[in-house]
């Protein structure tokens, strides 16, 4: 099942942002961006970090990646919605930036607690990956043959609540520069609304 949304606290905006520790563990020291996710699984086979025309680090593919591939899992500590609002406030961020994923209204993953590079996947209106609920479980899949060197992204479709402002919408901004760009993060509106 293709999950349709990614993950901003309902209601109020916000959080404190992402938090993570440069400890390091016995396995040596590490460089760069591993350094400072001690915890980071072996090496994705099908993308690399770099910084991102869209926001900060993003995943470009460094092969071609067929249509259909299961890319990556999108892990995390699993926490409750009740704790995801106490972690982050989005009254004091200036703009939106979590790394929490939907799982239904119980459940959120928080990959910036136990996450691996899932998590600096971007945002795009015009996507060429979904992420996929599978047993409460989150993948990212290919939905086009992806080829080397093209930024991964999928459409995060934050959730919409009755009560967003043209204020929230600033703050949801997309920046992923698609021509078919809708200007925010947020999920189409109904075509009700
Ligand atoms: C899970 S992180 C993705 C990785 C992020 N680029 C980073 O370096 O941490 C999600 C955050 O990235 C930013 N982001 C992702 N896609 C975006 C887009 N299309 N436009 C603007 N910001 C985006 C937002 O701040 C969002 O809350
Ligand atoms: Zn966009």
């Amino acid at each position: 099942m293709a999950t349709s949304k990614k993950s901003p606290k309902r209601g109020k905006r916000g959080s404190k942002g992402t938090k993570t520790k440069s400890t390091s563990r016995s396995t040596g020291a590490r460089r760069g961006i591993h350094a400072r996710y001690p915890w980071k699984e072996e090496l994705n086979p099908y993308f690399e970090l770099r910084t991102s025309a869209i926001q900060g680090t993003g995943a470009f593919a460094i092969r071609t990646i067929r249509k259909g591939t299961r890319i990556i899992e999108y892990v995390g500590q699993r926490i409750s919605w009740r704790t995801a609002d106490k972690r982050y406030d989005d009254e004091k961020m200036n703009r939106h930036h979590t790394f929490l994923f939907t799982i239904d209204d119980k459940t959120v993953i928080d990959a910036a607690v136990k996450g691996n590079d899932a998590r600096f996947i971007n945002h795009s209106c015009a996507p060429n990956c979904e992420a996929i609920n599978d047993r409460k479980r989150i993948f990212i899949e290919a939905i086009k043959t992806i080829p080397a060197g093209t930024e991964l992204v999928y459409d995060y479709q934050y959730e919409r609540s009755d009560d967003h402002t043209p204020e929230d919408e600033k703050f949801y901004k997309c920046r992923c520069g698609a021509p078919t760009c809708r200007g925010t993060i947020l999920a189409p509106k109904s075509s009700g609304d």
